[in-house]
């Protein structure tokens, strides 16, 4: 039982049953200081029933209170705190976690039902942007907390493999283009041709013209355009999967708007026969005017598809395919309006699972304080930018710890794991400003500091010959170990709530707190003094490493046993 219940069933006892169980737990705070205790019960609502004094009723409940399981229970002013007794907690917390080991926090909310992630979603021919980086990894760590709570994530890669911009970039290359040139730089050299044909365009009309037929003919199937769209396509994957691969993420599917150009006519039946569809200056829309949005453009004049058609028969087939409670979208906030769109035209169609569908948006990324921008050239090169992290990471190391083995792939580890968690650590609406030298600090809040926590933990472990046992009686008498305990506790809790909020820097947060309650402990604390006390102080530092090696797995960051 959680200590919460054991309190309110205290109360609901004392109270001989004036308040409900529910009520009680509900009133139930956590004071602001520790010395307060562990769990407050404010009178309010009893005075207010009761026509008395909160102070008088505090002090009269405090002394009917059972204590037993309790260290103490003391009424300040209007509160009744409640003291744990911390050593039967830690007790029963640190051998938990010692037994479940990486299972600690596993639960089954989901039942294995699926959510799909769809996430990276990076535009073929384009570079990969520092938003497409974000989106990656705040949608891997979903899926990650996702499958700690029960579900069955399915992380969704939807290319952007389709579009008029295939039709530019096929007359570009017809008319400039280097095969040799595209093999041996894909992104850059299609980037520039798309960049030149477009430049063209804005005095040339004709090259609008020339591409919008080229698109048309890829809508058709005409091999020759799609024997150019597959090859740019490909060429642009490769050059993705590196970058996925030192991210060290995987996708269950890399299902593009391509993948949905043979099942739009169906969908766009649907509205058809919903009596969804009006024309409107020769393209054809949906009217949501009625919600209060801008109209969903489902055909242009010459009759091709667009973004939003192609997003409404994804949702319809991911539903159709894999059935999920949960449809989440991690994609920037500037796109909040195509969202509200794409679920306003789901509803309309019937569909209310469109209600399960979730915007998981984010904020920009700047650097300098200033908003990155292409034309500007303040452009984050993701590919260079990692190796960056990965050398800095490893000058690091040498300068500490120049004996240490596997130290290529320790730095990957930092480095890697340092962007990803300088991205996790603030609230996903918020942006950042892309500071290699402060996500690579080993100070502060990031990711090299709790790695480093860990490993730390780790030599500890090491010296004392540890040996895990269960039921480590602990007795411990310092609040430094019981601020750790609480938050150990705490664990299932903090998922949970990333769960519910789709915020992984619940956890990334949660994980700075423990690591830096642990280097508080060990700086009070000598862990490997040889007396009574050592298997229990020992059993808090290793419980203390599993909790923080899980909460790295849960953002998908690794955790090098040495570093
Ligand atoms: N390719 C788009 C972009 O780079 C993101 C796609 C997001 N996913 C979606 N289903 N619309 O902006």
């Amino acid at each position: 039982m959680n200590d919460k219940k054991l309190i309110a069933e205290k109360i609901y006892t004392a109270l001989d049953g004036e308040l409900s169980l529910d009520d009680i737990l509900n009133l139930l705070e956590k004071p602001k200081n520790s010395d307060m205790g562990d769990i407050a019960f404010p009178a309010f609502t009893l005075a207010k029933t009761r026509h008395m004094a909160p102070q008088a009723i505090a002090s009269d409940l405090a002394e009917k209170i059972d204590t037993d399981g309790l260290e103490k229970v003391v009424a300040t002013g209007p509160y009744v705190n409640f003291f744990l007794d911390k050593n039967s907690v830690s007790t029963k917390v640190v051998d938990q976690v010692v037994g479940e080991k990486e299972h600690y926090g596993d639960q089954n909310i989901g039942h294995g039902a699926k959510v799909t992630i769809d996430m990276s979603s990076p535009n073929i021919a384009k570079p990969f942007s520092i938003g497409h980086l974000r989106s990656t990894v705040i949608g891997d760590a979903l899926a990650n907390i996702y499958q700690k709570i029960g579900y069955t994530p399915v992380r969704i890669n939807h290319l952007g493999d389709w579009g008029k911009q295939f039709g530019m970039l096929i007359v570009a290359y017809k008319k400039y283009g280097n095969e040799e040139a595209v093999r041996e730089n894909p992104i850059d050299e299609l980037l520039k041709l798309y960049v030149r044909i477009n430049e063209e365009a804005e005095t040339n009309p004709e090259i609008d013209e020339e591409a919008r037929a080229w698109f048309r003919k890829l809508e058709d199937g005409d091999e020759e355009a799609l024997s150019l769209w597959k090859w740019f396509r490909d060429e642009s994957l490769e050059e993705f999967n590196r970058l996925y691969n030192k991210m060290d993420v995987d996708f269950d599917s890399y299902n593009g708007e391509a993948f949905y150009n043979d099942k739009m006519d169906a969908v766009v039946q649907i509205l058809e026969d919903k009596g969804l569809l009006e024309e409107s200056q020769g393209a054809t829309i949906v009217n949501l005017d009625d919600e209060g949005l801008n109209p969903a453009l489902i055909k242009k004049s010459d009759g091709a598809t667009l973004y939003i058609t192609r997003d409404i028969a994804a949702a319809k087939y991911r539903k159709d395919n894999y059935d999920f409670a949960k449809s989440l979208y991690v994609v920037g906030g500037e796109q909040s309006g195509h969202f509200k769109q794409l679920k306003a035209v789901l509803k309309k169609m019937g569909y209310d699972w469109a209600d399960d569908i979730e915007h998981v948006s984010f904020g920009l990324v700047t650097r300098d304080g200033k908003k990155l921008s292409t034309r500007k050239g303040n452009i984050i090169r993701l590919e260079p930018t990692m190796d960056e992290a990965i050398e800095r990471a490893l000058a690091q190391i040498n300068a500490k710890n120049p004996d240490l083995p596997n130290k290529e792939r320790v730095a990957h580890q930092v480095g890697v794991g340092a962007i990803k968690f300088y991205d996790l650590k603030n609230e996903r609406t918020n942006g950042y400003d892309f500071n290699l030298e402060e996500m690579l600090s080993f100070e502060g809040e990031t990711g090299p500091y709790v790695q480093y926590t860990y490993a730390r933990i780790q030599s500890i472990l090491r010296k004392a010959d540890y040996k895990a046992q269960s039921d480590v009686e602990i007795d411990f008498n310092d609040s430094d170990s019981w601020e750790i305990v609480k938050l150990l506790q705490d664990f299932p809790n903090v998922i949970k709530r990333a769960a519910d909020k789709y915020e992984p820097s619940v956890i990334s947060k949660y994980v700075i707190n423990l690591a830096q309650a642990f280097n508080k402990y060990y700086a009070h604390v000598r862990i490997l003094e040889e007396n009574e006390g050592l298997q229990a102080r020992l059993a808090l530092a290793d419980s203390t490493a599993t909790v923080i090696k899980e909460s790295l797995r849960l953002l998908g960051v690794e955790a090098p046993e040495e570093m």
